[in-house]
């Protein structure tokens, strides 16, 4: 048995966060975590809001609210969502809320700064003369230095990803008012990214260390922090806001600064894991999963946040080196990064009016197709959208038809012909070619999982409801219960136990995927699924499942999929259209 930390990005509590957020970070996370208990193993997923930095004290203020005040609610709205998605977390706080966070933050860099990888001094920073104020690198908009693209944000561009250095930004202004800043001198904490890259993060990005025992990295995130560590340079780690984890007492004369968000985020998961071992009361917990070098760590992210995943965060954890009770830190063993996900063919927008109403979409639609349709689209290997199209297409022809027809057809027969009971079977279906069809395909769905392949993994499972339909349909049993030779209706019995222990097999195989019809049909399959339906059942992997004890009684067959009609999903398209049309930003 191994041990998995698994954590998903946290999202900044300054907005609604959207299906393409859900489809990027968080609902793989979950699966996995799902898939990886049911195998046994020891797993802890930890998650909650990012709630300081300039995305959120600007908001705050264009809204007239109180920092904390207006990051509360967007705790609440964004942990209402992940509920409604079944995305279940041990623990999901927030910065500005676990009591761990200010503590864990000011120790990360005290630790650095002794240990001689964090310099001060005085450096150019952009100034508001009209304001008066210096500007953090997110108050400011100007041209990339690597692309070029204009609307590059001082801390990060979002169309290439680079983290951007403010003081080269092009043509800067200031969001807070649109005048031309002047750079001017001021005192702050840098972060020696050089350093720390000799100091070891080399080694373990190129898995020569062995805590990293696959050194594959996607090629996404390869491509992305090979660029970055040929031109590491120090980062500045302190900011001018009123608001975020102060630095620690007596080293900020004016107590104007504070950490910058990006350093403190990425500390809010092992914060975050203090605060759970706290609350069930060891408090010494958390090392047993930071501080064991057999913990793999495993950060689910969009690729906007590679950068701060695979080189800024390991760093800041090196650099601690044994300072915390003589024990390392685990670094991160896999970096799952998603691209993005859009909506019908754009880029999802909140105020463009072009996203999904979330409220609404959980009344009218389940939850577990949803779950099940953006993992079939999930954003892997290259951008990816929701259509709604798409979407009705995975309910109806492949979770309706294929999945929840199998199921009612199987059970509905055995209801009928045998008492529905489990008909005695003699093993004569035992080599039949789609069968062993069917074992690949379920097999395969564990090992793509296990890869962090969710698109493959839910089209494996798929492929095997194939394989049982073929197979059901070819067996013909509604013709061969009939039948005057006895052969025939024996081959019929065999035929349904073979199709039962398969739908026991299928209610685990999709438990990650869709937990809750998983449970339903657990419920349909009455006896037979007696036994934990928690369990993956690795060690018989690939091999057709066992022969069930004829008699067994089964439950009541039940609609695990509602079918969608396609004047509703029309509907959709035509109210998302409208509302982009009349919407503030179209
Ligand atoms: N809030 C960031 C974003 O949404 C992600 C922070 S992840 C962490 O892009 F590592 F910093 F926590
Ligand atoms: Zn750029």
């Amino acid at each position: 048995m191994a041990k998995f930390l698994v954590t998903s990005a946290l999202p900044y509590a300054n907005g609604p966060i959207h299906f393409g957020h859900v489809a990027g970070a968080y609902l793989p996370a979950d699966v996995y975590v799902r898939y990886l208990r049911m195998r046994g193993h020891q797993v802890l997923y930890v998650c909650g809001t990012d709630e300081h930095g300039v995305a959120i004290t600007l908001k705050a203020e264009q809204e007239g609210l109180g920092y904390r005040q207006y990051v509360d609610g967007w705790h609440q709205e964004i942990q209402a969502l992940f509920d409604r998605f079944q995305i279940r977390f041990d623990i999901f706080s927030g910065t500005a809320r676990c009591p761990q966070h200010v503590a864990a933050s000011q120790r990360f860099f005290q630790v650095l700064l002794q240990r001689g990888f964090i310099q001060h001094r005085e450096d150019d920073q952009w100034y508001s003369e009209s304001m008066e104020r210096f500007l953090p690198d997110r108050y400011l908009q100007g041209k990339c230095h690597e692309c070029g693209f204009e609307q590059a944000r001082g801390d990060e561009c979002p169309r290439c990803g680079t983290w951007i250095d403010a003081r080269k930004l092009g043509n800067p202004v200031s969001l807070l008012d649109g005048s031309s800043p002047i750079l001017k001198k001021t005192r702050h904490w840098y972060l020696d990214l050089p350093a720390l890259h000799k100091a070891g993060l080399d080694k373990w990005y190129k898995g020569a260390d062995e805590s990293r025992p696959h050194a594959a990295w996607k090629p996404n995130v390869d491509g992305h922090v090979q660029a970055m560590l040929a031109d590491l340079r120090e980062r500045p780690i302190t900011r001018d806001l009123p608001w975020g984890v102060p630095l620690p007492e007596g080293m900020d004369e004016q107590g104007e600064k504070v950490l910058y968000v990006w350093f403190d985020a990425p500390i809010g998961y092992l914060s975050f894991t203090q605060e759970w071992a706290e609350a069930k009361g060891e408090p010494e917990a958390w090392r047993e999963w930071w501080q064991d070098p057999k913990c793999k760590m495993v950060h689910f992210i969009g690729k906007d946040n590679i950068a701060f995943h695979v080189v800024l965060f390991p760093a800041m954890l090196l650099g601690q080196g044994q300072a915390w009770e003589d024990r390392n830190f685990v670094l991160p063993w896999a970096v799952p990064a998603n691209e993005f996900y859009n909506l019908q063919g754009k880029k999802f927008s909140t105020s463009g009016g072009w996203y999904l109403d979330n409220d609404h979409f959980f009344q009218h639609y389940n939850p577990d197709a949803a779950r099940f349709h953006l993992l079939l689209t999930a954003p892997e290997t290259s951008d990816s959208e929701f259509t709604w199209e798409g979407f009705q297409t995975t309910n109806n022809s492949l979770l309706a038809d294929k999945l929840g027809n199998f199921s009612q057809r199987v059970l509905k027969f055995c209801g009928k012909r045998y008492q529905n009971q489990v008909p005695e079977a003699s093993g004569i279906h035992d080599q039949n070619p789609a069968l062993v069809q069917a074992d690949e395909h379920f097999a395969e769905v564990g090992d793509r999982l296990s890869r962090h392949e969710f698109q493959a993994a839910a089209r494996a499972l798929m492929a095997g409801c194939n394989a049982l339909n073929q197979f059901f349909d070819h067996l013909a049993p509604w013709k061969l219960v009939k039948s005057e030779d006895a052969a025939d209706r024996q081959s019929c019995q065999d035929g349904l136990e073979r199709c039962l222990a398969y739908l026991e097999l299928l209610s685990r195989r999709m438990a990650p995927f869709c937990p809750t019809a998983a449970e339903k049909l657990r419920q349909m399959l009455g006896d037979i699924a007696d036994g934990p339906g928690d369990r993956w059942g690795e060690e018989t992997e690939g091999q057709p499942p066992a022969r069930l004890a004829a008699g067994a009684e089964l439950g009541t067959p039940e609609v695990l999929f509602q079918k969608l009609d396609p004047k509703v999903i029309q509907a959709e398209i035509d109210k998302l259209h409208q509302r982009s049309e009349t919407s503030p930003t179209a």
